[in-house]
This record gives structure tokens, C-alpha cells and sequence, in this order.
């Protein structure tokens, strides 16, 4: 996992400008939470806020948004973001999500995660701590990236690359804890939810050229390798990325899994 109390302004600002289609993805999961005027929600990985201000729009002055974020870059981003539209009904805290000891039981009307829960090593952990904090009939709704999806897209070449070469080391390359469809089903019903929906949606990334695709992928996820290596990669993901593109452009396609599930009462 990245140590992202280290990471700086700069390296918090790119994030924030290279978020769009996160965010678009966030704002589907939003529709569907049936979030109402004067609720409680908490967003957890906020990141630079950019979704909770939307939220915070929607509950209005009665409401109450807080937004947890393990990066203080990405939390002084939101909270920047906050001051200059005037939401004085959004929170941002620095902190980690395991740890929600700062909220009372039962307090939240809604929880959510949009493109986080992957990041979550112990999900069962969590799930628990976010079902205490939720009222009982309390929403939770996450957006998440799976295992058990077609394997079309750029990362997926380059980590089989890696894997080929012997150069998949954990330590240096940026990995998350995904799991499949119906291990969340599962983790939800163990830790007190009833599942509401779960369905799979491909997140489709459209880079302007092959360049911007392989660059984005270094600069997220294999940044931490040898330039050596860096370069013998780049230069074999450039051959094998022809695979998967279209009129010239990489077009990345990879399900994403959005869930609804309510605290049970
Ligand atoms: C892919 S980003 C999504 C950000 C935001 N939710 C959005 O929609 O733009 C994942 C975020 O989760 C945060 N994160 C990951 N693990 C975390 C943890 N244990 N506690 C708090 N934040 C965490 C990361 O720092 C990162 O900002």
C-alpha cells in the first residue's frame, strides 16, 4: 500500500486533475443512494472531496457531510475546495477508515465509498465499524474494482509482463485488495447488511493517444520499479498494447462493481 502521508501538494493536485472519469463513476453511485435534504453521510476516501461537494449540495444546510482521507495533501485540497463554495455542511478530516472511533454509533443516514473499498485490505473489519456508525435501515453504497472481470485492459498486460519476467514484486508495485462479486455479497450479509443491488458496469478510460494510457500506468502503478526495468517494460507494453486499441486509442475496459446494501434494522 502506498504511504500517502508523504506524498506531496504537487503529486495531491495531478491526482485531483486526473480524477474525471472516478468522478463520473461516483456521481452514478450517488443517484442511486436516495440521499435526501437534512441527512448524515459520511464519505469515506474522500480523496480531494470533489464527490462529497456534490453530496453536500444535495442535503443542503440541514445535512451534514464528512469526508475521511488517509492522504492530508488530498484532505487540504478538500477542505480548500469547501472554503471557496461557501459549504460550511462539509467536514474534512485526515484519518483512516478502520478507525471511525471519532463517530457515534448509529449516527449516519448513509455511507459510501466510491473507488476505495479495494484499497481495504481487512474488508470484514470496515464493514463492521461502518455498520456501527450507520442508523439502523442506514444506506451503504460503494463503487469497487473486481477480480472476476474480463481481462481487457492495459494494466492487465503489463502486470502479466511482469509476472512473465519475474519483476511482480508487491513491495514496489502499487496493489490493491480486490476480490470477486460474490465474495462482497458475502463479506455484506457476515457483517449485519441486507444487499440491495450489486451489478457489474464497465468504467471505460478513453486516452487521447497509446502514449497518455502507458504513462498514466507508470506514473500510478509502476512508478516504484528500476528505470531499467521501467524502460524494458514500456517498451514491450507498447508492442502488446496494439491488442487492445481502437482507431489508434487505447480505450480501457474494465467492470466495475457498484453495490447498495442497507444496515439491517
Ligand atoms: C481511487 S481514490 C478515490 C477517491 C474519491 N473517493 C473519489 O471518488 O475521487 C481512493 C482513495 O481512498 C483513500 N484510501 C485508501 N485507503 C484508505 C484508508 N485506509 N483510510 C482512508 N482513506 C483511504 C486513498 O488515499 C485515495 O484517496
Amino acid at each position: 500500500m502506498e504511504n500517502l502521508s508523504l506524498e506531496t501538494i504537487e503529486a495531491a493536485q495531478e491526482y485531483d486533475d486526473s480524477s474525471d472519469q472516478q468522478y463520473h463513476c461516483g456521481l452514478q453511485l450517488i443517484r442511486e443512494l436516495g440521499l435526501k435534504q437534512g441527512s448524515a453521510v459520511l464519505d469515506i476516501g474522500t480523496g480531494p472531496g470533489r464527490l462529497a461537494l456534490h453530496v453536500a449540495r444535495i442535503i443542503g444546510n440541514e445535512g451534514l457531510i464528512y469526508g475521511i482521507e488517509r492522504s492530508p495533501g488530498r484532505i487540504n485540497i478538500a477542505k480548500r475546495r469547501a472554503e471557496s463554495q461557501q459549504a460550511s455542511n462539509a467536514v474534512f478530516v485526515t484519518g483512516d477508515g478502520y478507525d471511525l472511533s471519532r463517530f457515534n454509533d448509529n449516527f449516519f443516514d448513509t455511507v459510501y465509498l466510491n473507488s476505495v473499498i479495494h484499497w481495504f485490505k481487512n474488508k470484514k473489519t470496515l464493514l463492521q465499524e461502518v455498520n456501527r456508525v450507520l442508523k439502523p435501515g442506514g444506506t451503504l453504497g460503494f463503487t469497487s474494482q473486481i477480480t472476476n472481470y474480463p481481462k481487457r485492459d492495459l494494466r492487465e498486460i503489463g502486470d502479466s509482463l511482469l509476472k512473465k519476467k519475474g519483476y511482480f514484486d508487491s513491495t514496489l508495485i502499487t496493489v490493491s485488495y480486490p476480490v470477486t462479486d460474490e465474495e462482497v455479497r458475502k463479506l455484506l450479509e457476515q457483517t449485519g447488511f441486507v444487499v440491495r443491488k450489486t451489478e457489474l458496469r464497465p468504467s471505460v478510460e478513453d486516452y487521447k493517444t497509446p502514449e497518455d494510457a502507458i504513462n498514466n500506468l507508470f506514473k500510478k502503478r509502476y512508478k516504484n520499479l528500476s528505470p531499467s526495468r521501467q524502460d524494458e517494460i514500456r517498451t514491450e507494453l507498447i508492442k502488446e498494447s496494439k491488442k487492445i486499441q481502437i482507431d489508434g486509442k487505447i480505450k480501457d475496459v474494465r467492470d466495475k462493481l457498484y453495490v447498495i446494501a442497507e444496515k439491517k434494522v
